[in-house]
């Protein structure tokens, strides 16, 4: 008898952002049910799972309890009570990516102490606990400037990342235990999402390349194909490959690299989840990050990862000196131009530099798409009335 799929599963999914939207989108094409648990019930997610409930996802006795509802889960935020995720598995749940992954994974002084053991190449590093003990590093000579500090937990975004230039910037160094790593002169960033199925099957989406806004310390740009020499790209889809065979993780991993001035590859860091550097395979690649993650989740073979246009992704962000209802403007002129998808999460209120959707651009050659990707930039604005 052929091999049956069930899709009256109770999918859970911790936090209800965009990357949980986006998540439940596929699941509903596939009639697999979704619930949602997320401290905001004006969150993006919550308007279109099958459930919703209210709860903090650091909080223990929420998390165990929404676990308890649900048939499988899954997550879209690393900050989640890892402690009542481990019981739930204990007592027979299924949660992927595995919460013994995301437990390292929460921690970037454990991430960076897994790639040395693992001969993944990635930045020096040394750990403090405490800024005051960074500042007598510095008095020491122990740590030079510059560098940068990056919390070992709670960073999203670029927060929870200080660049420390000079003495005087000693004075902004962030509380709590951090990781210093030397600044890198970074030439590109790049990411891969690799991803392996219940069956150990693991297969990586084409390189993306990220440019950054300096000012918001946010991807602006993300172009596919990337403009790294073939030799880096294989290289950084075996390590993206290695990384998800050896912690070992079932689900999406998106890795994030730096290439520095010397043409070295480096892992900056890792995440279990659909990652914003992924979007534009809604629309670019024969499968999304999200589709693949839910083949990957309930046990079925791996889409191909083959992409079909070359594409260009814009975060739409809320523009500077807004705050309150939003009101997207250029609409219009956007959508009249091809290859122009839009993505606006349903965020009710803007703020500046807020994520409140994307935008997809394809074209036949990554030339035309990056000129369409400019007059889309020039027209569609996130603002307030
Ligand atoms: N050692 C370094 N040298 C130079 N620049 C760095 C270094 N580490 C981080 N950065 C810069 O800061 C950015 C944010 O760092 P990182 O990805 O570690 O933080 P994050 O808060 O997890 O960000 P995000 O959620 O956007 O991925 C990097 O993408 C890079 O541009
Ligand atoms: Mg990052």
């Amino acid at each position: 008898m052929n091999q049956t799929f069930q899709p009256n599963i109770k999918l859970g999914i911790i936090a209800g952002g965009q990357l949980g939207k986006m998540l439940i989108q596929v699941a509903s094409k596939w009639d697999v049910d979704t619930f949602v648990m997320d401290n905001d019930d004006q969150c993006p997610a919550g308007a279109i799972a099958t459930g919703f409930t209210l709860g903090s996802m650091a909080d223990f006795d929420a998390v165990y309890a929404f676990g308890k509802t649900v048939d499988l889960l899954t997550y879209e935020i690393e900050h989640i009570n890892v402690a009542a995720l481990k019981k739930l598995k204990s007592e027979g749940l299924t949660i992927f990516p595995e919460p013994e992954v995301l437990e390292l994974i929460q921690d970037k002084g454990l991430q960076k102490q897994f790639f040395q053991t693992h001969k993944i190449p990635t930045a020096d590093f040394s750990l403090f606990t405490s800024a005051d003990d960074i500042r007598t590093a510095v008095e020491n000579g122990l740590v030079s400037l510059p560098f940068v500090q990056k919390l070992r937990k709670g960073g999203y975004d670029g927060r929870g990342v200080a660049v420390i230039q000079s003495e005087a910037d000693l004075a902004e160094l962030l509380q709590g235990p951090s990781v210093i790593e030397p600044m890198v002169a970074i030439d590109k960033e790049i990411a891969v999402i690799a991803a392996r199925n219940i069956q150990g099957e693991v297969n990586c989406f084409p390189v993306v390349e990220m440019v950054f806004d300096a000012k918001a310390n946010l991807v602006d740009k993300l172009i596919c194909p990337s403009s790294v020499a073939s030799e880096l790209a294989v290289q950084a889809d075996q390590i993206a490959q290695q990384l998800v065979r050896s912690l070992p993780l079932t689900g999406l991993l998106a890795v994030e690299f730096f290439i520095d001035k010397n043409n070295q590859l480096l892992v900056n860091e890792i995440a279990p989840r659909p990652h914003n550097s992924g979007h534009h395979t809604i629309e670019s690649m024969m499968t999304s990050q999200f589709e693949q993650h839910l083949r990957a989740v309930l046990g079925l073979p791996l889409g191909s990862t083959r992409m079909l246009m070359p594409s260009v992704m814009i975060n739409l962000l809320g523009e500077p000196g807004y705050s309150g209802p939003v009101l997207y403007e250029g609409v219009p002129e956007c959508m009249a131009i091809e290859g122009v998808n839009m993505h606006l999460y349903g965020k009710k209120t803007t703020r500046p530099y807020r994520k409140m959707g994307h935008v997809t651009i394809i074209a036949p050659t990554l030339a035309e798409a990056l000129q369409n990707a400019e007059k889309v930039k020039h027209y569609l604005k996130v603002k307030s009335c």
